[in-house]
């Protein structure tokens, strides 16, 4: 047998084995104990029902009152926990007419798909390659993983979208925000961004 074919059988057992590694179910959140890397401790199924794996609160346009013009309303562990363990979440995201979700990145990645209205969506690659493309009602796209990435909406209507994402909890961590509304002293942040301290406010 040759090395690919070694490699092939190898890549296949370490995708299969990882996907069938668990020994329950599921394992609805304990918000009792706190979160671990591998998420929270499971609730008794003794005590589930149904109800806990299903959520409804993705029916209602979230609140874009804000300076971006966007309302992100996220079905995550915190808000849905039989989510816990399954790496697996979704949001729905309504953009007002000329809303942002501004540059940021997630732990893992991200796929989008557009209800209504026209976007423009996009990530920058590790090489500073930009992907970016407008999207309509019906079109998805795919954020990789702890890529920089972001929408607008440059259509004359609000957008809806739903995302979903392959983490219970995927983090959210808002680019400029981090870079220039972090703790550090700005004679730091001055050196470790080329940011000048004006620039920061
Ligand atoms: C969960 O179920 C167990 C066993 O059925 C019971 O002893 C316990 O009181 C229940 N806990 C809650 C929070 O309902
Ligand atoms: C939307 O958010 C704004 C700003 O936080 C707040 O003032 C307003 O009451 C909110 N509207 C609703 C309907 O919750």
């Amino acid at each position: 047998m040759d090395l690919s074919k070694v490699f092939i059988i190898f890549s296949l057992f370490v995708s299969f084995s990882s996907a069938t590694t668990s020994v329950i179910d599921f394992c609805v959140a304990d918000f009792n104990f706190p979160v671990t890397p591998a998420g929270y401790p499971c609730r008794n199924p003794a005590n589930l029902t149904v109800d806990d794996f299903a959520f409804s609160g993705l029916g209602v346009a979230g609140n874009t009152t804000n300076i971006f013009n966007v309302g992100l309303t996220e079905a995550f562990d915190n808000t849905f926990p039989a989510l816990n363990g399954l790496g697996l979440s979704m949001a729905r995201l309504d953009i007002g007419v000329g809303g942002v979700v501004p540059i940021h990145s997630h732990r893992v990645s991200e796929v989008i798909l557009v209800i209504e209205g026209t976007i423009i969506a996009g990530f920058i690659g590790s090489d500073n390659t930009a992907y970016f493309k407008t999207l309509n009602k019906g079109d998805i796209m795919i954020f990789p993983h702890t890529l920089l990435h972001f929408q607008v909406n440059v259509g004359d209507v609000p957008a809806l979208a739903f995302v979903s994402l392959n983490s219970a909890n995927p983090g959210f961590q808002f680019t400029t925000a981090s870079l220039a509304a972090n703790d550090l002293p700005t004679e730091i942040i001055r050196k470790i961004t080329l940011l000048d301290a004006a620039q920061r406010t």
